[in-house]
Order: structure tokens, then sequence, then C-alpha cells
């Protein structure tokens, strides 16, 4: 399970360190940081494939994304009685900080620009200036396991070292490159572990959706991103293990809905079967909140559950009467997959409360204070402490 998250010099996050649950809810009004702490975890999870020059880009590239206030915040400025401010040329390196710490594993990032000196066409282009996989809680130099400075990684056993390679390439991630069981066993552990995290965002459920046409007939363990296999994926979860928590949450949800998955020369049509109504719906017939609420039990119930599943926005276009069983839905599956929940409302908290209880559910209420996305409530002994060591 992972236990913590931390976040540093990313968009509104400028220091942010959130302790996870088996279901964790984040909250937050417009503009408090909810979208980009979303967007840094994907970020994380995708560091760990691909490195970071193609993920970065997709966020809209390094220095737009990296924390666009003052590197220091000084008391007075705090209390209001000087303005916000700061050189507007950097006196630090420019550095983005990530990090999680999963079962008795943590693992730290620090992305940063190529050397000034340095003769590249490319010198706007993020490269990996150290990482460190280190034994919780917390990185210290003696709870390194192994680490990455620019090129060098080294494994540490006690006082013995080792180095593995020299020469990494500055855009690769160590998690990418390592992954001999025998040598590097925590390597391997968590590229596998983050390489399998799962997002879904808003999904769309306009006439022209995906999730509205045809498809394949493959056996589908895993809801694309757009959820474009939707019959599919439902298809696959009613031949699994998970068919009857399928059924019964389609049943909760919408009483006297049936639903149907039929095969039409290789193509999947969704059939729904509705109280009062002569002939089952199709896809494309169905309410934006019905199929909504579709693509999200067939996200959470995947045959292939992955370690964690990040939802954002669920609730859009959701009758308030169907947030309680997305509520049982989410608690139900939390016991084989941590599931984040970023919501705007705070609506959801009260039935997630109610199906998991306080041990399995946490929630974060995200503001914005002096620019920065803080915790609610969230003070100097509830933070669970963090080190990013340095360079
Ligand atoms: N580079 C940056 N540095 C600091 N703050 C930023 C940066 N880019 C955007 N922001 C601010 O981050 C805030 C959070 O945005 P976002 O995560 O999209 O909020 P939400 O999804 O909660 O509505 C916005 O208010 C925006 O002003
Ligand atoms: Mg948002």
């Amino acid at each position: 399970m992972i236990t913590t998250l931390a976040v540093q010099g990313y968009r509104s996050l400028h220091q942010l360190v959130m302790p996870l649950a088996p279901v964790t809810l984040v909250t937050g009004e417009n503009g408090s940081g909810k979208t980009s702490l979303y967007r840094s975890l994907r970020l994380l999870a995708a560091t760990s494939r691909e490195g970071v020059v193609e993920p970065l880009a997709r966020d809209g590239g390094l220095e737009r994304i990296l924390w666009a206030g003052p590197e220091v915040i000084s008391g007075a400025m705090r209390r209001g009685e000087v303005p916000i401010q700061g050189a507007h040329k950097r006196h630090k390196p420019v550095s983005l900080l990530l990090g999680v710490v999963q079962d008795d594993l943590g693992y730290l990032v620090d992305i940063g620009l190529p050397p000034p000196s340095t003769k590249t066409l490319f010198s706007h282009d993020p490269v990996i200036k150290r990482e460190e996989v280190f034994a919780p809680p917390l990185f210290r130099p003696a709870s390194r396991l192994v680490s990455r400075k620019g090129g060098r990684v080294i494994t540490h056993a006690g006082a013995h070292t080792r180095m593995l390679e020299e020469y990494l390439p500055a855009r690769t991630s160590m998690l990418a490159e390592f992954a001999d069981p025998e040598q590097t066993p925590e390597l391997l552990n968590l590229r596998r572990a983050m390489a399998g995290w799962r997002f879904y965002d808003a999904f769309r459920t306009d006439v022209q959706a995906p999730a509205r046409q045809r498809c394949l007939t493959t056996w589908t363990p895993v809801l694309a991103e757009d959820g474009r296999d939707l019959a599919a994926a439902l298809g696959s979860i009613r031949e699994s293990a998970w068919a009857g928590p399928l059924d019964q949450a389609i049943t909760s949800a919408f009483p006297g809905t049936e639903l149907a998955v039929d095969d039409a020369d290789g193509q999947l049509i969704l059939r729904v079967h509705q109280p009062g109504m002569l002939r089952p719906l199709t896809a494309d017939e169905l309410s934006d909140g019905t199929l909504r609420f579709l693509l999200l039990a067939a996200a959470l119930l995947s045959p292939q559950p992955p370690g964690l599943l990040v939802v954002n926005e669920p609730e859009t276009s959701l009758h308030p009467d169907v947030l309680p069983v997305l509520a049982d839905l989410i608690v139900h599956v939390s016991k084989r997959t941590q599931v984040l929940v970023v919501s705007h409302s705070r609506e959801l908290i009260a039935p997630l409360k109610d199906a998991g209880g306080e041990d399995t559910v946490i929630h974060h209420h995200l503001v914005k204070n002096l620019g920065q996305t803080r915790i609610e409530g969230q003070g100097l002994f509830s933070t669970p402490r963090w080190e990013w060591g340095s360079r």
C-alpha cells in the first residue's frame, strides 16, 4: 500500500506531503490544486516508464509547470506585512521533486535542467538529477538502498556500495533501466508497482463519446482511458469473479435495470434493459449519468486490478442518489486496489465514510493559501515527515 505522497514545485503544489489510505478522497474548490495533484501523480508514474522528456512535454513543459511563486515565503509575507515578492531570477537551481512511500520502499526523483555550461540544443529539456530508493520512513543517507546522481547508479548494502552504471542517460529513470530481480529487486518492484497505476479523468459522455461506439469483441481486463472499449470491459467483468458485484452495483444504482453485452459480427453492443421500456437501450442512447456510472464501474471492477487507481471528478453528471452506490463500490474494490478519488464536492465523503469507516477512508480538503496548495487542517504534527536530501 502507498502510505505517503510528496510533491515539491509542481504548479501550486509548492510543498505537499499527503498521507494515503486504502481510499483517499481529495476535494477542493476551483483552483485549489486538485488537477495539479492528479497530474503530478501521473507524471511520477510515467517517468518510471518513459523517462522525463515526453511526459513533461505532454504536461506543457518543465518551465510552465514549475512553482511560479517566490522560492521562499517569509514570515512577513505570510502575515501580510510585505507583499509577496521575490527575485524573478531564480537563485536556486530548477528542481521539481516527486516522491512516494509504498510498503517497505521509498522513492524520490529530482527533475531539473541540464547545467548551463553544457552545449546542447535541448537546454530546455528536463533531465533527472537524482533518484533515491530508500528504506522508509525517511530518506537519509543511511537509509539509501539504490541511489542515482547524474549518470551514476549505486547500490548500498550497509557500508558496502557497488556501482551499477556510470553513464545512465540523463533523461531516463533508473527504474526503467534496471530490471534484474537478483541485483536490484527494489527497482523492479517499484517499477512494476508504479507502471501499474491507472488514471481515469472525466470520461466523455457527449454524443460522439468513444464510450458510445461499438467495440471489438476482445477480452478487455483494463478499460481504456477514454472508455472506448466499455462494452468489452463490461463483458470481461461479467465473465470474471466480479460479475456479482457489477450486477449488484447496477441494480442498486438503477433498480430494475439489467445489462447485456451481445456480439454482432465481431463487434460488441451494450444493451441496457430498463423497466418500462419495450426494447433495450444501446450505449448511444443512454443518459450521461448512466453511461458515466457504467464507465466508473468498469474501471473499478477491472479483473486485472492495479495497485493504485486514480479517478478524477467521478461525480460529474451523476445523480446524488447514485453517489452512495459509487461509494460502496469504491470501498469494495479498495480491498484489492488502493483508490484515490479527486473530486469537486465533499458530498462523497459521507457515503464513503459510511461504507468504509475511518480506518479505510481518509479525506483531504485542499485550500490555496498565498498561491500554495495546502491540506486544510494539516499542521506541523499531522504532516508526515519527509526529507528530500540534496543534489
Ligand atoms: N506554475 C504555477 N505555479 C504556481 N501556481 C500555478 C502554476 N500554474 C498554475 N497554478 C495555479 O494552480 C492552481 C491549481 O490549479 P488546478 O490544479 O487546475 O486546480 P483545480 O483542479 O483544483 O481547480 C490554479 O489556481 C493556478 O492559478
Ligand atoms: Mg481541476
